[in-house]
């Protein structure tokens, strides 16, 4: 998904749009471009490739104003190249428009207007955005960008300047993220897609509704609500409300580590700290979830619940189901949310539905959501990102406070969804009739879990050198059991995402039932064998694939001997309870993968093809 940035002030705007666009690089880096109000014109600079390429481009062209609107691009429609890079101008280059999701009607509409003479420069949905500018355009901006989304079927967030109007910024916002700036000590007004890209400038913020139109000045903004879901196109200012961001700067920065992953994964003793804290009752050996209050008589009157999200966040739903059945014997069925969202689910009373998203902006699980919504479910939101539409949008809901993920590949935000998740299960369980002392020992568990991170976070020299036999695989299988099979899934992903290594996760005994035909001498294979109530059948596993050749790396809890002679490699990890070894397992495949794809040169912060927050279908 693209990363958009506008900035209006006192200051000059170049420098401000590259800061802004180098922090929101990771929702899409394809291409990068900016424009800027010179005074006398409209300026433009865009290229294919990070915004450094762009940033050089300016040092060898330069432009500059006081206003600018900037675009960091994950391709949808049409290559990633200069063309087709934003901003997207009309035919004679009055409306500059950087715009963030898809335009789902714009083939008809680029018709209609390539009918009507206008002329296109790129292959992109979004063009047709600034043609329908030109259209309705009569002088004021922020009419024609709302008359142009009256014909716009899709996602936006989009960001509009006129060559009439130096110092305006007209935005908009349907279905993708899109907050304001509110400059604190200097006469300045932000727009980006995320808090990142103006924390650096200031913590006050608002946060935009879908089909909301700002208009955007030096001295501040002016907010209208279509009010498009009330049926009728509207032109009413409406008061916002300013929130205050409390994420530092030093959050969203490397910290001395080479990658923001590397720096995330070593974040995690404080991520699962942080994501408990003020939560743990240990007298009552229970959890306390404030955020969830407004949903208790549901939540006691539950018969079932719907956990839904995508990719990682699909992950941590797996586990948590086997922690909330396991432990309050409460029927939980985990779906993908792209799939939840269009097959009509049933949804029966007594059905809550929880919604799992890093960034509480992906699309799929946005949807997901609001059907369930639709179909009379009470919802809830594990969130990590403060202010964001899942969060928003949900009745009640955990934040998982793993603070500001950068990373494309998640990490911190997945150990503090299944910490989450862990406590919810307790909550619930206690409610439910779990003793008071298997609470207050699970809260014990729970509690030492960051120095068992820790430990595990202490033998990374020896899975780097477990990931240098295996930095040249083309091909990994990752076999796990109970709560460890969505481990096996998210250590795959961990390794797809990454080092671009084909990789699938299965439960351990499903591997004879296709995948054992995959293993010879060239299929590394990654077992999860912590001691428990499977461990034997997982040695069983582990036989069948050195019967034909495979690698192994085995994860073990506690000093494994004999175990070592027959496999490649051991890596121990702590033991902690079964529900909650998933936590620890984890992290040593966070490290593996990011090892094997920092030895094959890949750029682990910003995988090829991916993005970090996918705000479309
Ligand atoms: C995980 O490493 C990926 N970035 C991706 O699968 C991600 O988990 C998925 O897009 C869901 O994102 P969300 O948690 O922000 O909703």
């Amino acid at each position: 998904m693209c990363g958009i940035v506008g900035y209006v002030g006192a200051g000059e705007a170049v420098p401000l749009l590259l800061n802004g666009l180098g922090r929101l690089e990771y929702r899409g880096y394809d291409s990068a471009g900016l424009a800027v109000h010179s005074g006398s014109g409209l300026d433009l600079r865009k290229c294919a490739g990070r915004v450094e390429d762009l940033a050089q481009r300016l040092v060898a062209n330069p432009v500059a104003g006081k206003a600018g609107i900037a675009h960091t691009r994950w391709a949808t429609h049409g290559a990633p190249t200069r063309a087709n890079a934003h901003p997207l101008t009309d035919c004679r280059g009055e409306v500059a428009l950087v715009h963030n999701g898809v335009i789902e009607n714009c083939d008809a509409l680029r018709t209609k207007l390539s009918k009507l003479g206008h002329r296109f420069t790129s292959e992109t949905d979004s063009e047709v955005v600034a043609h329908l500018i030109e259209e309705a355009f009569e002088g004021n901006l922020e009419r024609a960008v709302a008359a142009a989304l009256t014909r716009v079927e899709g996602t936006l967030g989009l960001a509009a300047m006129s060559v009439h109007d130096p110092a305006r910024i007209v935005v908009a916002r349907r279905g993708a993220p899109l907050l304001l700036g509110i400059g604190e000590n200097e006469e300045a007004t932000w727009v980006a897609s995320d808090v990142a890209a103006v924390l650096e400038h200031t913590r006050n913020i608002v946060y935009l509704e879908d089909d909301e139109v700002a208009i955007l000045t030096p001295s501040g903004h002016e907010t209208i609500n279509l009010g498009r879901d009330r049926g009728r196109v509207g032109w009413e200012p409406v008061p916002k409300e300013v929130s205050r961001i409390d994420w530092d700067l030093a959050k969203i920065e490397k910290a001395g580590y080479p990658h923001f992953m590397l720096r995330e994964i070593h974040e995690q003793p404080h991520t699962v700290r942080d994501a408990m804290r003020g939560r743990l009752l240990a007298e009552e050996g229970t959890a306390r979830l404030g955020g969830l209050d407004e949903l208790r008589p549901d939540i006691d009157r539950a018969e079932r619940i719907v956990l839904t999200g995508c990719g990682t966040s699909w992950h941590a739903a797996l586990v948590g189901e086997y922690i909330l059945e396991a432990l309050a014997r409460l029927p939980v069925e985990v779906e993908y949310a792209s799939e939840f969202r269009y097959r009509d689910p049933i949804i029966a009373p007594g059905t809550l539905v929880g919604g799992i998203s890093q960034s509480g902006e992906t699309a799929d699980t946005l949807a997901a959501v609001r059907e369930a919504a639709r179909l009379g479910a009470p919802t809830f939101g594990i969130v990590n990102v403060v202010g964001s539409t899942i969060a928003r949008e949900t009745r009640a809901g955990i934040y998982t406070h793993a603070g500001p993920e950068i990373g494309v590949a998640s990490t911190k935000a997945f150990v503090a969804q299944v910490a989450s998740l862990a406590l919810l299960g307790l909550m619930i369980a206690r409610r439910r009739g779990l003793g008071r002392e298997e609470g207050r020992s699970f809260v014990r568990a729970l509690d030492g879990l960051p120095a068992l991170i820790g430990e595990v976070l202490a033998t990374e020299d020896h899975i780097r050198r477990v990931a240098e036999e295996f930095a040249d695989a083309s091909n990994f299988l990752y076999l796990g059991r109970g709560p460890n099979f969505p481990i096996a899934l998210e250590g795959a992903l961990k390794l797809k995402e990454i080092s671009y290594i084909h990789a699938e996760g299965y439960p351990a005994a499903e591997m004879k039932h296709g995948p054992i035909a995959l293993i010879d001498e060239n299929m590394p294979v990654v077992f999860m064998a912590p001691r428990g109530a499977v461990y034997s059948k997982v040695l069983l596993n582990i036989e069948e694939v050195k019967a034909r050749g495979g690698r192994v790396i085995v994860l073990v809890t506690g000093r494994e001997t004999d175990l070592g002679r027959k496999v490649d490699h051991v890596i121990p990890v702590p033991a902690t309870l079964p529900l909650l070894q998933p936590i620890v397992n984890v992290v040593p495949l966070q490290l593996l993968a990011y090892h094997i794809a920092v030895l094959r040169g890949c750029d682990v912060d910003r995988p090829r093809n991916l993005a970090k927050t996918v705000t479309v279908e």
